[in-house]
């Protein structure tokens, strides 16, 4: 697998996932849900309103470090949301020239400080290795500019609180892309969960494995560069537990490292008062990448991918199951509308993940890492 394939991290399943028949009141699948109505859940009395990132006030991003991911972002914002993309910044003026001339972007920065100074820039998305956000989020934030980051926010949670700090004293809006929070699913789910669909919830079950073949200088094998499988992919169960159930009381995780020093693949559980989440996250294998929510009256399954747009099966205890699926489209530009609500709105948080909920959710990485040895140089 090479490295812009790596980037697109999740995607070949989603991609080729046969679409199920709509059920009743949701409409049939016919391009992403930002092309039709906003109320992709379909009017059912029973289901909420969902965001439309064609609804939001337009921003002009510039995209700091032209990886896998980024270009993602430039083709997927763009398309799907009244964003747009203004200008790209690399360590390479050829690179970002490349990766300019390819999708359509206006200006092109070979270093990143001139990026974060460009007035053509609204808002800054940072796509460089997890060891590298709290500097390049700082740099932004000190020129002045709002910051989407990419998953893990940053290494751990006291880098977190670093940026999170310079952004309050800034008064600037700082978010994790954690795209899978915005995704309508999950906006299905929580509203589901909330008016007690499937009850008291007792447990969360949540994969997320995939097969890199990548060498070991490669950002997911390399200490140096925050590698390793819990902050690339076991970020998603990890936050998926704490969306549902919050911050846990303990953290217990088992597994192994590569032979660059990074965790390779964990089992993890979380335990809450009458509530468990249990984990597993893996680079060495695709796992089946699905979550499932129970509850003392029935409960939620996730379709794989369950972090990238997907639909929700309720299993009540007695009666049919009940499929929802809002056919959300490729589901990037709901983050990155998210942003543009709340930076228009003069907000420094966004209300669905607060800077609160990325703490957390690093500060369970950073015990799961803690546990397996996984320390990365120069962290602490
Ligand atoms: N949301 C998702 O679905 C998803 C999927 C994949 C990855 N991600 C996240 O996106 C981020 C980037 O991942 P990626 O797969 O896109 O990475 P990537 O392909 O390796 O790209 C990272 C970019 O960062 C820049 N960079 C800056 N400092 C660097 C350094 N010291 N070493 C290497 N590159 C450096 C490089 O651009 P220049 O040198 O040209 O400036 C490089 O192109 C990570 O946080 C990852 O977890 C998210």
């Amino acid at each position: 697998m090479g490295s812009d394939e790596v980037g697109n991290d999740h995607g070949e399943d989603r991609e080729h996932r046969p679409a199920p028949s709509a059920p009743a009141g949701v409409p049939e699948q016919g391009g992403a849900a930002s092309d039709r109505d906003p109320v992709a859940a379909g009017g059912d009395p029973d289901l909420p309103t969902l965001p439309d990132p064609r609804q939001a006030p337009p921003l002009a991003w510039g995209i700091l470090g032209p990886g896998g991911i980024a270009g993602r972002f430039a083709a997927d914002v763009p398309a799907h949301s009244t964003g747009t993309v203004v200008a790209v910044g690399s360590r390479d003026r050829t690179r970002a020239e490349n990766f300019a001339s390819r999708w359509g972007i206006e200006a092109a920065h070979g270093d990143y400080r001139s990026l974060v100074a460009d007035e053509r820039v609204e808002a800054v998305y940072i796509a460089t290795p997890h060891s590298e956000h709290r500097e390049h989020a700082l740099l932004a934030l000190d020129a002045g500019k709002p910051v989407l980051v990419e998953k893990a926010f940053t290494r751990n949670s006291g880098e977190a609180r670093e940026v999170f700090a310079a952004a309050e004293a800034a008064g600037l809006f700082a978010m994790e892309a954690m795209w899978t929070r915005f995704l309508p699913h999950m906006v299905i789910l929580r509203h589901l969960l909330d008016s007690g669909h499937i009850g008291q919830v007792l447990s969360v079950t949540a994969h997320h494995g995939q097969w890199f073949d990548v060498p070991p200088a490669h950002r997911l094998k390399n200490p140096n560069l925050a590698g390793g499988a819990m902050l690339d992919l076991g970020v998603y169960p990890v936050s998926l537990a704490h969306d549902v159930l919050g911050s846990p009381e303990t953290v217990t995780a088992v597994g192994h490292l590569t032979e660059t020093g990074v965790d390779a693949a964990e089992a993890v559980i979380l335990s809450y008062p009458g509530a468990l989440a249990t984990i597993t996250a893996t680079m060495l294998a695709r796992t089946r990448n699905d979550a499932v929510i129970t509850g003392t009256g029935g409960r939620i399954e996730i379709a794989p991918d369950f972090f990238g747009p997907s639909a929700l099966t309720i299993h009540p205890i007695e009666g049919p199951p009940r499929l929802i699926d809002p056919h959300a489209g490729p589901g990037f530009a709901y983050q990155a509308a998210e942003a543009a609500r709340c930076i228009r709105a003069g907000l420094t948080e966004s209300p669905v993940l607060p800077w609160e909920e990325t703490l957390a959710v690093l500060r369970t990485m950073d015990q799961v890492r803690r546990q397996l040895g996984a320390d990365l140089p120069g962290e602490y």
